[in-house]
């Protein structure tokens, strides 16, 4: 296992910031995660498990411990009927192996098409777009757990999935090693849930394409918002929502309403236990940040309200001055916290 000193992180991540690692290895098998802890422990360092970097955040002092970068391969279909059992190591990129499961005809992750980062990373904060989720076919996540040094399998009950979050966010205690989903086998998406994409295809909410066309027609939504990493992009150098949609009970909405000027409708989508799910991206535009809105060389994104964007040579100090500054604003006009999506880790 090679050892690699001050590591340089920006350039592991979508956002291309952040200062380096004391130390980095490169996990590719299981014994590489042991012997990564057992080095860690020994030198009482803290350790980062990073993987394609597209929801990380570093501060720009790096990591002053050891950063592991996830490499575990392999991917693994097993037909059963009318299912499959896709078993996926963590170090797989996401997007190969949703190409993967599409042209092998299995329905259930073609909306998550497009979402850089790796397959280990999609359980921590229950990856979703379009209106599917991992949670919605994850049927276990393997972990190697840091508190007994064992290899363990875990429900998706014991993952704890909601929007956005699981067991594992803001959690030291897992290292996912490998996924399993179970997919229909299907020349056809599952019914489209997501109003946006079913207006774009022509076709009503709830009807069911091909596979191929869902995914080429996300991968054609995702790029017009600058959801595409793409080094051809300025707008993709961001690590994608940099913020939750909130979840609001009813009070709040009221409240929030009776803060907008008359005849201004506020999109709106139930959310579970009779909650509402407001855009962040909206109440970041109303609250009066318009996308392209700068400072230094952080910028929110010219193709969607809710992505910060490294306009080049940013510091992360600055970026988080800026979502700093726009939690700020959404509060005091529309009474609104908004909470960051990635992860944001390291020394000032
Ligand atoms: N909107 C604006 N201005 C914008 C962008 C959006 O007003 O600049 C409003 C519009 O009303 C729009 C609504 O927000 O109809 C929803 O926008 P969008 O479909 O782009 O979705 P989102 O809620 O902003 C979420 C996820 C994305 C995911 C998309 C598509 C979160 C935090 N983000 O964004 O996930 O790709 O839905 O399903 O839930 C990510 O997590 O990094 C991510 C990119």
């Amino acid at each position: 296992m090679k050892v690699t000193l001050d590591a340089p992180l920006a350039a592991r991540t979508t956002l291309g910031l952040g200062g380096p690692a004391r130390r980095l290895v490169r996990a590719e098998i299981v014994a590489h995660l042991h012997d990564a802890l057992a080095l860690a422990a020994a030198a009482s360092e803290r350790v980062l498990v990073i993987g394609g970097g597209s929801n990380l955040v570093i501060r720009d002092g790096g990591w002053d411990g050891l950063v592991i970068e996830m490499a575990l391969p392999g991917v693994h279909i097993v037909r059963e009927g009318s299912h499959a059992i896709v078993t996926a190591g963590a170090g797989v990129v996401w997007d190969d192996l949703v190409a993967e499961t599409v042209a092998a005809r299995l329905a259930g992750l073609e909306c998550l098409s497009g979402i850089p980062g790796l397959v280990g990373a999609t359980p921590m904060q229950n990856v979703g777009a379009y209106g599917q989720e991992v949670a919605d076919t994850i049927t276990h996540v393997r972990v190697l757990d840091r508190q007994t040094g064992r290899l363990e399998t875990l429900s998706p009950e014991a993952c704890g999935f909601a929007y956005r979050t699981s067991v594992f966010k803001g959690s030291e205690r897992w290292i996912v090693v490998e996924v399993q989903f179970r997919l229909a086998v299907s020349e056809l998406g599952q019914p489209l849930r997501y109003p946006e994409l079913a207006r774009s295809l022509g076709v009503a909410d709830g009807a069911r394409v091909p596979l191929r066309v869902i995914r080429d027609r996300v991968i054609e939504l995702r790029r017009g918002k600058g959801m595409v990493v793409d080094p051809q992009d300025p707008a993709s150098c961001s690590a994608g929502s940099f913020f939750t949609n909130p979840i609001v009970d009813a009070a709040t909405l009221a409240a929030v309403e009776a803060r907008l000027p008359a005849g201004i409708a506020m999109p709106r989508f139930p959310a579970a236990g009779g909650m509402i799910k407001l855009s962040a991206g909206w109440l970041i535009e109303r609250a009066g940040f318009t996308k392209g809105y700068g400072r230094g060389r952080a910028g929110i994104s010219t193709k969607h309200a809710l992505a910060l964007v490294n306009r080049g040579g940013a510091t992360t100090r600055e970026l988080l001055e800026l979502a700093n500054e726009i939690q700020n604003g959404v509060r005091d006009r529309l009474g609104v916290e908004l909470v960051p999506e990635p992860v944001i880790v390291g020394v000032d």
